[in-house]
């Protein structure tokens, strides 16, 4: 797999370079991405082009309509005739209209069914990406991505069929129109010929400008969510002047661009869908009324062969649209193919073993991980953890213990060696079925936008509210809840209102709730004073008594209790063993904590 970039640590003209240089897609090999996407659609789309083309066909007919009135009804004076002939006119015209209406509806109805699968599978990608992989994108790509490229890419997939016809009926008016009049193809090709060169031109400068832009919309909108979710970090650092210009200069480069591109379009469709056919129309007139009045063609035959060559705009027209749109969505279409190409790192195998019960019987055996840039940062890890027991990972920041935690969550696979529990490689394990079995408490709880009980229930969707109050009591939160205006339908306005202890005990409660076998805690209480911590800790002990529970910490008097301690250095598992066997080897454990209560007691004497 391509490492995946990272916008941000390069300049946007870096950036927008190697865009650029990576998605030079040939228009076949998109043509190949987005077939398939027609596939559930072939039985509507046979109708539709049956419709299309018998439309195409009945367009034929009309001209010649005027042909019969002007060279037999009117020179014979038959009124029979002429009201028979109009009311078939006017039979066909509203057959026609019928069988269009029925066309675009379908065309419609294809169109906007494309871009639901589109964004589905846009977003099933987005769940299956591995951290890593989402980590290195900024958000705003990725929402991007999902609404603007799945929506053009879908409108360009389903006019690909009708387009093709419209260069159907072009050959063919073209072929009927040379076979009448040879001269007429020069006249025609003559004005196709700066036609096709416009088009080149167009299409090249165009794609180039809606790179830009489009890459431009992403970082705008990245800045829009950076501010919508770090608000609080910009007021309180005094930055907002600096990102308000930030976004604003980004925006500016948007509207710029959309100017640009817009100038651009306007004297292309000028020149191709006005002055062109304008002038070409005018020399074809002149041509054929030259004709009648030396009395080479009779004035009747004028009407099929002028719309004809008319209706030859038309193709004309929507093609070029439609080549506007590819050239447009191209840059869309390579970057939908590059996000979905992206393999994830982490699968389920097909024959995946789903858990009914996860105990905790942990084994790590040999278990190294690289991460891109850094080289190892485990190496060699070999560590058991019995069922039922607390297993305390300690070590100085950056040595590797929330790797481990990662590699236990298969949030990535190892490198060499394997991860066990119960038995089974993590690799053959069916991950949800594993990861609703397991509860995780991170150094800071997240909060979603919504109420308590919703908060609470994300590690048990079928939770009653009884089972809610129960662990709410447990954690320790019972006096709060009763205090609450709404109890458990209070809005949590995502956490803004909470302590960092409520927050910890809500996050203790979500894993609770689910009665989890086994429980990993990542720094679950470094975010909390002495005393809070102390007794959210009291609270974890109790609340999980009995659970496996594997606990990474750097406040080592919450790992004193630990039945084994492991202490990781520079990514290898130096020690392990309990507290007092660890304190009396008197290495790397017995220096870490000595290290500590030395720190213990410069905070003492500082307060
Ligand atoms: N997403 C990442 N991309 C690249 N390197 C990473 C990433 N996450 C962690 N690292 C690096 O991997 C090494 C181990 O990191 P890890 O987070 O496991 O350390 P830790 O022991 O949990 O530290 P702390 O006590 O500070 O939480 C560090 O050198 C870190 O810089
Ligand atoms: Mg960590």
């Amino acid at each position: 797999m391509r490492e995946p970039r990272k916008l941000f640590t390069m300049t946007e003209e870096e950036a927008l370079a190697q865009d650029a240089a990576d998605s030079s897609l040939g228009a076949w090999e998109a043509l190949k991405f987005c077939l398939p996407w027609l596939k559930p659609y072939v039985r509507k789309l046979i109708l539709v082009t049956m419709a299309d083309i018998s439309l195409l066909g009945l367009a034929f007919i009309p001209p010649w309509f005027t042909t019969f009135m002007l060279d037999s009804a009117l020179p014979n004076k038959d009124w029979d005739l002429v009201w028979r002939v109009a009311l078939m006119a006017v039979g066909l015209g509203l057959w026609m209209q019928v069988l269009q209406v029925a066309r675009d509806y379908l065309y419609l109805y294809i169109e906007l069914k494309i871009q639901l699968d589109i964004r589905n599978r846009m977003y099933r990608q987005i769940q299956r990406l591995s951290m890593r992989t989402l980590d290195a994108r900024p958000v705003g790509q990725m929402v991007d991505r999902v609404l603007i490229d799945s929506d053009r890419v879908g409108h360009t997939i389903y006019r690909i069929i009708p387009t093709f016809l419209m260069v159907v009926q072009f050959a063919l008016l073209f072929a009927y129109v040379s076979y009448i009049d040879p001269l007429i193809t020069a006249i025609v090709v003559a004005f196709l010929v700066p036609w096709t060169i416009l088009f080149h031109w167009v299409t090249t400068v165009g794609r180039e400008i809606d790179r830009r832009r489009l890459f431009c919309c992403e970082m705008r909108d990245a800045t829009i969510q950076q501010a919508a979710s770090s608000f609080a970090i910009t007021k309180t650092f005094g930055r907002e002047q600096h990102e308000r210009f930030k976004h604003g200069s980004r925006a500016t480069a948007v509207q710029r661009l959309g100017n640009q591109n817009y100038l651009i379009l306007v004297w292309f469709e000028f020149a191709t869908q006005r002055l062109i056919p304008y002038l070409k129309t005018t020399t074809v007139y002149l041509y054929f009324m030259r004709k009648v009045v030396f009395g080479e063609m009779t004035l009747g035959m004028t009407a099929p062969m002028i719309a004809y060559l008319g209706r030859l705009n038309f193709p004309l027209e929507r093609i070029a649209n439609f080549y506007n749109w590819v050239r447009q969505t191209m840059v869309s279409t390579e970057r939908l193919m590059a996000f979905l190409r992206v393999e994830p790192d982490v699968v389920d195998r097909p024959d995946a073993v789903r858990m009914q019960e996860v105990r905790g019987d942990v084994a790590f055996e040999n278990v190294s991980f690289s991460r891109p840039g850094r080289g190892r940062v485990l190496d060699g890890v070999n560590l058991t953890i019995a069922p039922g027991t607390t297993t305390a990972i300690v070590g100085p920041s950056g040595s590797g213990k929330s790797t481990l935690v990662a590699l236990l969550l298969r949030l990535h696979d190892p490198e060499t060696g394997r991860v066990l529990v119960d038995g089974h490689d993590l690799r053959d394990l069916h991950l949800d079925t594993y990861l609703r079995r397991i509860a995780v408490v991170q150094q800071e709880t997240f909060i979603f936008g919504g109420t308590l009980a919703n908060n609470i229930r994300f590690g048990k969707p079928d939770a009653t509210d009884d089972e809610l109050r129960t662990v709410l009591e447990q954690v320790g939160l019972g006096p709060w809840l009763e205090a609450l205006p709404d109890g458990l339908d209070q809005d949590l306005k995502s956490g803004h209102g909470l302590s960092a202890g409520q927050r910890q005990r809500i996050g203790i409660a979500r894993a609770l709730i689910g009665d989890p076998g086994m429980v990993i805690l990542d720094e679950p209480t470094s975010a909390l004073d002495g005393p809070t911590e102390a007794s959210v800790m009291a609270t974890i002990e109790t609340v999980f008594s009995g659970k496996t529970i594997v606990l990474v910490t750097h406040r080592l008097h919450t790992a004193a209790h630990a039945n084994q301690i492991g202490v990781l250095v520079g990514g290898v598992l130096v020690e392990v063993g309990n507290h007092q066997a660890l304190l009396a080897r008197g290495e790397a454990y017995a220096r870490l904590v000595a290290e500590y209560e030395r720190g213990a007691e410069r905070e003492e004497a500082a307060a």
